[in-house]
């Protein structure tokens, strides 16, 4: 009798957890909810408030308004689409961490026109995962830094030589040229010359469209953008039959040999020359802008370029005095570089965030994010949180001194299985390019502004004039 009750008095006690658990569940499951927020006109939402906040010198203000109304989630319609836009760090960390099970890129539909179905920036899953293994593998190799080492002095010593002190230098339009060199060459191999220039041009032509109407008829933008694409195509394809021919080297060059070298089947030689020109549109602009950016903000920290000055020269000596040429690891032991570097990515925001579709309904710290919407994690207004950085709009390298970067919410490269493969390349050129600049010039800059949209650039190009060092 005494075991029945004992088993009647357990029964209840577990229903009533059970029930309390499920009860709970339930309320924590309700407690997910679109968030709050506004979807602005029909068809065009709030994409013209978006784009002129995006125009203006505080892109972040469209964030900063609904964050005070709503929270740092929030629902929004923009580029025609419903979107939940995150400034919230914690989510944007989920959204990046997410594989294609949960979030997929979303860009706009020009863009994926122009770059193909089995671009690497739009495709999923396991070929996804070996291509950017790959790239990142190499971009990383102690071969590949040596050699772009190498090329980057060359380009820009050949570059900097024919600086006139009469004429103002444009930064954007000769780092711009710099870069370029050196992604060509880490790509394909091509080293400056007729087909550079021959791809340069059609590059540009190729990359006007991204932006543009999603129409594809003789005449339009797009059109002439994907001829442009076609004709880049050929070029690397004549490239690969070239490397196939001659043998493929064991040791790879270049990307086109690291993916001619993979066994995988699926990287046929149409899918890897459509990738070397998708490849482009990330690195070709980026980099001289972070380039052109560390100038502009140096050139208004006096107390920062003088300290950039005298490491960058300590080493210059350094190495005169040893009767050695300068190689990767001296410039990334630059430690004050390196967090010139770093804050100029804070304050840049080159990359102002990313966009992903859900697959599915997903929930996270409250909010829901249904099937098939986009979500916009915005780097920019966490990069410029106060909660996350003092004074978040001065420009303070010190600030990254013996702080560990990888708990300070910064996602300049983004992060997960789509980090940039392309970040340490962007580092060493950019010191490169600062060490050689420093050493060499004194300079006084013109009157310019950044525009942010649709993508971060400077307004005038950022003349300078320069002085060479040594000089009276
Ligand atoms: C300052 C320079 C750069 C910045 C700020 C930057 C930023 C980024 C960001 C934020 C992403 C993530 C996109 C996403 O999650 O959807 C990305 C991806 C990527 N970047 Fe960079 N990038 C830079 C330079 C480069 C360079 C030099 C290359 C070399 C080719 C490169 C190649 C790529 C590629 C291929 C991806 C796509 C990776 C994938 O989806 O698997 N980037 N970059």
């Amino acid at each position: 009798m005494e075991n029945i009750w004992i088993l009647f008095v357990t029964a209840i006690f577990l229903s009533i957890i059970i029930l309390f658990r499920n009860r709970f569940r339930l309320k924590s499951k309700d407690r997910h909810q679109l968030p709050s927020g506004t979807f602005g006109w029909p068809f065009i939402g709030e994409t013209i408030e978006f784009v002129s906040c995006a125009y203006s010198d505080r892109p972040e203000s469209f964030m900063d308004k609904r964050r005070h109304m709503y929270g740092k989630v929030f629902t929004s319609h923009i580029f025609g689409k419903p979107t939940i836009v995150s400034i919230d760090a914690e989510v944007s960390k989920f959204v990046l961490q997410s594989d294609a099970r949960v979030f997929v890129p979303s860009y706009p539909k020009s863009l994926t026109e122009l770059m193909g179905k089995s671009s690497i920036l739009l495709i999923n899953g396991s070929l996804q995962r070996r291509i950017h293994g790959l790239i990142g593998a190499f971009f990383k190799s102690q071969q590949l830094k040596d050699q772009i080492t190498r090329d980057m002095q060359t380009y820009v010593q050949e570059s900097m030589s024919n600086w006139k002190e009469d004429h103002p230098i444009y930064i954007q339009d000769e780092t711009k040229n710099i870069a370029f060199q050196v992604l060509v060459k880490a790509l394909i191999s091509l080293d400056p010359g007729e087909e550079m220039e021959f791809l340069r041009k059609q590059f540009q032509e190729f990359i006007s469209g991204l932006m543009s109407l999603p129409i594809n008829i003789p005449g339009s933008r797009l059109y002439q953008s994907l001829q442009a694409k076609k004709k880049m195509v050929k070029l690397v394809q004549k490239t690969i039959q070239a490397k196939r021919a001659s043998g493929i080297s064991m040791v790879p060059n270049d990307v086109v040999d690291v993916l001619l070298n993979d066994a995988n089947e699926k990287l046929t030689d149409d899918l890897i020359a459509d990738n070397m020109i998708d490849m482009m549109i990330p690195g070709e602009d980026s980099v001289p802008v972070l380039m052109t950016l560390a100038i502009k903000y140096l050139s208004e920290c006096p107390a920062a370029l003088q300290q950039l000055t005298e490491e960058n020269m300590k080493l210059k000596k350094l190495k005169e005095q040893l009767g050695e040429p300068l190689c990767w690891s001296d410039y990334l032991s630059l430690p004050f570089t390196q967090t010139v570097i770093t804050e100029t990515l804070r304050m840049g925001n080159i990359i102002t965030g990313v966009m992903r579709k859900a697959v599915k309904d997903v929930a996270i710290k409250g909010n829901l994010i249904p099937k098939g919407w986009c979500v916009f994690a915005y780097f920019r207004s966490v990069h410029l949180d106060e909660s996350n950085y003092d004074w978040p709009h001065q420009f303070n390298p010190w600030r990254w001194q013996d702080k560990d970067m990888s708990s300070c919410n910064f996602t300049p490269f983004g992060g997960g299985q789509r980090l940039c493969p392309g970040l340490d390349l962007a580092r060493l050129e950019t010191s490169i390019f600062l060490h050689h600049f420093v050493t060499q010039f004194r300079w006084v800059t013109e009157e310019d502004t950044i525009v942010h949209f649709p993508t971060v650039k400077m307004k005038r190009r950022m003349p300078i004039w320069i002085k060479r060092r040594g000089e009276p």
